[in-house]
C-alpha cells in the first residue's frame, strides 16, 4: 500500500486525467488507499473506474464551462486534500513533435498550450479555491523533464517543451500566489519518468532496459513524492524519485 500518511486521513481527492495511463493508474492507488475516502475522477469520456470511492465527472480543456461544472460538483462535496493533473498532449491527428524547425506550425503549438499549459492553469483557477486551509494539501500537475531549459541537451520537440517549461512557469506563480493564503499548500510539477502509456508509445525504441516504468509503477513513485514533498517546496518540479527537476 501507498505511504500516504502525510495527509490526514480520509482525503478528499480529484484526479483530472483520469482516463490516461497514468491518471488511471493513481485513480486505481488512491481507490484502494486506506487513507482516501472520495476521489472524483475528471476525463473527458466520463467514464471512470468502478470503485465505491470514485465519483466520476465529465470535463474537456477546450470547454472552460466544463471545468465551472466540474467545480460546482466539488464544491458540493467539501474541501480537497489532493489535486492532481495527470492530462497531457505530445502527439495525435495532425500532430507530432518537431524533429526541426521545418517541422513547426501553428496548430502545433496552439495544441500543446492549449492542452498541457493553459489547461492546467485553468484547472488551478477553478480546483485551487477547493484546497482546505487546515492541514498539509497538495496540488500537482504532470510536467516533463524536458520542459527544463537547462537540461536541454537534445533539442527538439519545439512546442511540447516550451508548453511544459510554461506550465512550470504557471506553478512557480501559483505558489507564490497562493503561498499567502494557502499555507499548508504545495502546488508542484511532476515527472513521472518515461512510463509506457499512449503518450509515449511512439518514442519508446531508445528507451533503456529497465527505464519504461509501467503506469502503476511511475503513479506509485509520484504518490511517494507527493507523500513526502512539503508547503516550503512549493512552486518546485520534482522527478518520479524527488530529485528536483532544474527550472
Ligand atoms: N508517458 C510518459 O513517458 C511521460 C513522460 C513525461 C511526462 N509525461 C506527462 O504525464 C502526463 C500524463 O501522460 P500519460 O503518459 O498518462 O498520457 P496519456 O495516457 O496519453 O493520457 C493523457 C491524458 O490527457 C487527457 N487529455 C488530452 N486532451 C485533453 C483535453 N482536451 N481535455 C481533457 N483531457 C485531455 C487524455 O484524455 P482522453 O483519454 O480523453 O484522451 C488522457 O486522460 C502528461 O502531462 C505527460 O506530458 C508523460
Amino acid at each position: 500500500m501507498i505511504d500516504l500518511s502525510s495527509f490526514q486521513p480520509n482525503m478528499r481527492i480529484a484526479v483530472i486525467g483520469a482516463s490516461g495511463g497514468i491518471g488511471h493508474a493513481l485513480t486505481a492507488h488512491l481507490a484502494a488507499n486506506e487513507h482516501s475516502a472520495q476521489i472524483f475522477a475528471l476525463s473527458r469520456s466520463g467514464d471512470a473506474q468502478a470503485h465505491p470511492k470514485v465519483t466520476p465527472l465529465r470535463f474537456d480543456f477546450t470547454q472552460e464551462q466544463s471545468l465551472m461544472d466540474a467545480q460546482d460538483t466539488m464544491k458540493a462535496a467539501g474541501e480537497f486534500d489532493l489535486i492532481i493533473i495527470a492530462t497531457g498532449l505530445l502527439h495525435g491527428q495532425d500532430l507530432a513533435p518537431e524533429k526541426n524547425i521545418r517541422a513547426m506550425s501553428h496548430n502545433g503549438f496552439a495544441q500543446n498550450f492549449l492542452i498541457n499549459t493553459a489547461g492546467p492553469a485553468l484547472c488551478a483557477k477553478y480546483m485551487l479555491p477547493l484546497l482546505r486551509h487546515d492541514r498539509k494539501t497538495v496540488f500537482a500537475a504532470l510536467s516533463a523533464r524536458v520542459g527544463s531549459i537547462s537540461d536541454n541537451r537534445l533539442g527538439g520537440w519545439y512546442a511540447y517543451r516550451a508548453s511544459k517549461a510554461a506550465l512550470n512557469m504557471v506553478i512557480k506563480t501559483l505558489a507564490i500566489e497562493h503561498g499567502r493564503r494557502l499555507k499548508q499548500a504545495a502546488i508542484i510539477g511532476l515527472h513521472p519518468g518515461t512510463v509506457d502509456t499512449k503518450l509515449s508509445k511512439p518514442f519508446q525504441n531508445n528507451v533503456p532496459d529497465g527505464k519504461l516504468f509501467t503506469p502503476e509503477q511511475s503513479a506509485g513513485y509520484l504518490l511517494g513524492v507527493i507523500n513526502r514533498v512539503s508547503a516550503e517546496q512549493s512552486g518546485q518540479v520534482f522527478d518520479w524519485d524527488g530529485k528536483t527537476v532544474p527550472a
